[in-house]
């Protein structure tokens, strides 16, 4: 279940008569718990409560119904049982059905409202449906209800209207939904003459069955466009008539309104009577965007980048500087004035500003800072210089556009009311501008300097032909006359397999053709513009997946962008993406600034860390720009690495374990001819496989066999068909191309391996297994490689330098071994780190049969089997530092700079 049907489903269970008996099996059932775990509760097998009537969840919930008057006694109660600790009980909750009281046991936190109000605190308690929220899904109730209830009316209006499901009519309905949402909004907040306007008029004026409220709407809606002075000859239905003028291109053009059934018509009325004051446009936006896209629909925007990462993005790229300014500026009035000049200037710029949340909060943030300035300035009377158009955006999807506007239209009255008093906020408020500041289009296609120039202050008005036809940029005068623009967001991370061919088109548009960029994420692309776009005090920053600070895009992207005179002026190291457990996809992403201005500091920040650097390099290194290139033998002189044996024999030199064990029971002689074998996938999940494996000197024996002597054909066959390589060995089809085997042992390196390991799981195996070309290998390999392998110096490198493939590290031993930079080792390290190899083979040997994809699962990963790598890593980082590092930042850029260095010799 997501956070929406959670509140749906307890938001019920609150209307319903307060049932006592029923009450702790209904709640958790609200919370996604499965029939067969409600009735082993229920008939106690599960309930390990020590208090009568009461009901304990292990490591979940320990609750009771108690009589009136006794909620907080009984919940002292619970806390104080011993059960409760015992079974790891993480949240108490007391009711009698008329008050209600919880506790996070975790956080100390506590809940206390009447019963029927519980809903609201619905974001507390996700954590029992194994959402771990962050702050703002559990403090933001009331966006997660109103999502849900519009997701309802959306879908029933859809059912209802099929003709507006189509491609061609979905831009209407995505307006009739925005409209919708501006009145439930301007019911509320007094923007409408009369509380509950909207809402109550349609109750009234539509019929019960619903036959006529889309004219009733339709009627609302043409009172809305006609200007006052125009209403007499429009002839509009009194009940229609009180409603403002409001247009701005909100309620231009058609109002044409989808037809209602009942159930929509309900729908309409229950979202109505939400409280829509209390909607915060940007995390609602975010949210409620995704009710227009019929893929996303069931996750309902729970992606969407959260408050805390807009910060890390929007505060180095120009807040702080804002906020710091203002902290210089104290009470001296003029430093005070100029500030707020200098804001009113600023533009800040989302290029795929998706439901406008980036810009929404930059606005935000910077009318509190305004604010400060006029209270210091005694002109708290004043109202904002801060216009709402120097707010821009491109979004290709309608409906996001759509809501892009709306959000910050709903950010500025709040600011107005928070800043300047509702009388002052509500004569400013209508009619709402013509403008549009927000482009629905392709950013890859539209000229950036034509929807947010550098001078002036013109807007572009939205038109159908902007999503192909590239504006003309020669008419734009470059010199920005002391403004400034920040551009940032969150653009579309996609690698080049994954590209549509419509995107592929606009990679070559923004880099030109050529086979190197075809593999550079989509997002590469929003930079290039961005680099091309900036100018004098412009900035930019982007959060972005952090592949392209690593492996091929590095030489690839980062050139381009620095020959345009951009370099990285801040960046927050790669961390995991996640707005909630259940979407924690892997992926990594990283923040990056781009400025042209070399004035300032540069800031490399680690989680809460910020260092300074003197210049960040394209692997986010406090280093020179050198780009590491593959190499054919390790530049440290450690042993060689090479690819495992390549078969070309479409598969018919493998075989199972049964057939190789029918062959052998019939031709026990036969047992010479097979060796098991071993690649990535083999490796990993601990699988037995075999292969034909035949010396010249067997030969004979093979071909007597027929099962061998048939597969032997198959392979000629096969390699008679193949390419060029492959038939250079139709003459040998009982044999590998490459025959590499060890003397005593292999060291065993995966090709892939999952990004979220903390350590790259390396085999030691027996020399008569025959590793595939699908893993690399050191052959009769020393302890010390493996330990240098499977070190966390070693992981950061390959994390920095390697390709990818999905959420998988590629190895290579061009770019990944015969790079990694390794100090002179004495003979007493050598042993020190042999010991260490030894430890971690012992500490995998002790769960044996676990397979190595079980031990490096990154969050089960044995203790025992943690510290041998831990014991490895201290004893390497000591030879490389005379210390354990700080931090994987302060590893690489002793890595860095060693190979800066060896590769100067
Ligand atoms: C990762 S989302 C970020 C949106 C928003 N800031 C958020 O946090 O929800 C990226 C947005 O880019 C939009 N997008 C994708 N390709 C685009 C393009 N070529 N031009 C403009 N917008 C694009 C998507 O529709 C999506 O809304």
């Amino acid at each position: 279940m997501n956070a929406v049907e959670i509140e749906e489903a307890i938001s019920k269970l609150a209307e319903q008569p307060f049932d006592p008996a029923q009450f702790p099996y209904a709640f958790l059932e609200a919370f996604g718990n499965k029939a067969t775990t409600i009735s082993r509760l229920r008939s106690g097998n599960s309930n390990n409560t020590d208090i009568e009537s009461a009901v304990l969840q292990y490591n979940n919930i320990h609750m009771a119904v108690c009589p009136a008057g006794e909620v907080l006694k009984t919940l002292e109660k619970l806390k104080n049982s011993p059960a409760t600790v015992r079974q790891k009980a993480k949240f108490i909750l007391a009711t009698d059905g008329e008050d209600f009281q919880a506790e996070d046991l975790t956080s100390g936190v506590t809940v206390a409202c009447t019963y029927r109000d519980f809903p609201d605190h619905f974001g507390f308690f996700l954590p029992l449906a194994g959402i771990s929220t962050v702050k703002q899904i559990s403090e933001n109730a009331f966006d997660i209800r109103a999502t849900g209830r519009l997701n309802k009316l959306y879908i029933e209006l859809l059912k209802d209207n099929p003709d507006w499901g189509a491609e061609e009519r979905r831009p209407d309905m995505n307006h009739f939904m925005a409209r919708l949402i501006f009145c439930f909004f301007a019911e509320d907040t007094d923007i409408f003459n009369g509380s509950g306007l909207f809402t109550t008029t349609i109750e009234q004026m539509s019929a019960k069955d619903s036959s006529n409220t889309h004219e009733v709407i339709s009627e609302i809606f043409r009172a809305m466009n006609t200007k006052i002075e125009d209403r007499e000859a429009a002839k509009l239905p009194r009940w229609a008539d009180i409603f403002p003028y409001v247009n701005g291109g909100l309620f231009s053009g058609s109002t044409e309104t989808p037809g209602f059934s009942k159930i929509a018509r309900t729908y309409l009325l229950h979202v109505g009577k939400l409280d829509w004051k209390r909607i915060n446009p940007d995390i609602f936006g975010s949210m409620i965007q995704a009710v227009a896209e019929d893929e996303e629909r069931g996750a309902l925007g729970m992606h969407y980048t959260s408050v805390p990462n807009i910060l890390k993005v929007l505060n180095p790229l120009f807040l702080d500087d804002l906020r710091a300014k203002l902290e210089e500026a104290g009470d001296n009035p003029r430093t005070l004035l100029n500030l707020r000049k200098r804001m009113a200037r600023i533009r800040v710029f989302d290029p795929a500003c998706g439901s406008g949340n980036f810009l929404v909060i930059a606005y935000k943030e910077m009318r509190a800072i305004e604010a400060e300035i006029n209270r210091r300035r005694h002109e708290t009377h004043l109202s904002s210089e801060i216009p709402l158009t120097n707010f821009r955006g491109i979004e290709l999807r309608n409906f996001s556009a759509e809501i892009a506007r709306l959000a910050l239209i709903i950010a500025e009255y709040q600011c107005d009311v928070l800043y300047c008093g509702q009388k002052e906020a509500l004569a400013q408020f209508l009619p709402l501008d013509a403008q549009n500041w927000i482009t629905c289009g392709n950013a890859l296609r539209l000229d950036w300097l034509s929807i947010c120039p550098p001078t002036g202050t013109d807007v572009k008005v939205i038109a159908d032909d902007l999503f192909n036809i590239p504006l003309d940029q020669a008419q734009i005068d470059f010199e920005n006359e002391g403004g400034e623009t920040y551009i940032c967001g969150n653009p579309p991370y996609l690698g080049g397999k994954k590209q549509s061919l419509e995107q592929k088109d606009d990679m070559e548009r923004v880099f030109g053709r050529g086979n190197q960029f075809k593999n550079l994420d989509y997002i590469s692309a929003f930079f290039q513009k961005a680099a091309i776009y900036l100018c004098g005090l412009d900035k930019c920053a982007f959060v972005s997946t952090s592949s392209i600070n690593q492996g091929t895009h590095v030489p690839t992207l980062w050139p381009r962008i620095f020959e345009l005179g951009a370099f990285i002026s801040f960046c927050h190291t790669p961390f995991k993406w996640a707005n909630n457990a259940a979407n924690n996809a892997g992926v990594f992403v990283n923040i990056l600034g781009l400025a042209k201005d070399k004035k300032g500091s540069l800031y490399i920040f680690d989680g809460e860390r910020r260092k300074e650097a003197a210049h960040i390099n394209a692997y986010l290194i406090d280093g020179s720009n050198k780009i590491v290139e593959p190499a054919s033998a390790s530049i440290f002189g450690l042993e060689k690495m090479i690819t495992g044996n390549a078969p070309y024999d479409g598969g018919h030199l493998f075989i199972e374990t049964a057939e190789r064990e029918k062959i052998v029971s019939e031709y026990p002689e036969a047992v010479v001819l097979f060796r098991r074998v071993t690649g990535t996938a083999e490796f990993n999940d601990g699988k037995v496989r075999w292969c034909i494996w035949v010396d010249d000197i067997n030969l004979e024996l093979a071909n007597s066999i027929p099962f061998i002597h048939q597969r032997f054909r198959r392979v000629a066959d096969n390699r008679s068909a193949a390419g060029d390589v492959a038939k250079t060995l139709v003459d040998r089809p009982h044999q590998f191309r490459y025959r590499h085997t060890g003397r005593t042992h292999l060291v065993l390196v995966p090709q892939i391996s999952a990004e979220m390991r903390p350590y790259l799981p390396v085999g030691y195996l027996e020399a008569n297994i025959i590793p595939t070309h699908l893993a690399h290998v050191l052959y009769d390999g020393s302890l010390v490689s493996f330990s240098l392998l499977s070190s966390k110096l070693h992981q950061v490198w390959l994390k920095t330098v390697s390709g990818r493939l999905g959420n998988g590290i590629r190895y290579s031993s061009n770019i990944c071994w015969n790079t990694f930079p390794v100090p002179p080792l004495t003979e007493k390290n050598k042993n020190d780190l042999t010991h260490c190899a030894e430890d971690i083979l012992l500490a995998r040997e002790a769960h044996f049969p676990a397979t190595i994809a079980n031990l490096y699962e990154p969050e089960n990963m044995p203790e025992n089997l943690r510290h041998a790598h831990e014991r490895n890593d201290e004893v390497l980082e000591r030879i490389y530092m005379g210390r354990r590092f700080k931090n994987d930042t302060e590893r690489l850029e002793k890595l860095f700079d060693m190979y800066t260095k060896m590769t100067a010799k």
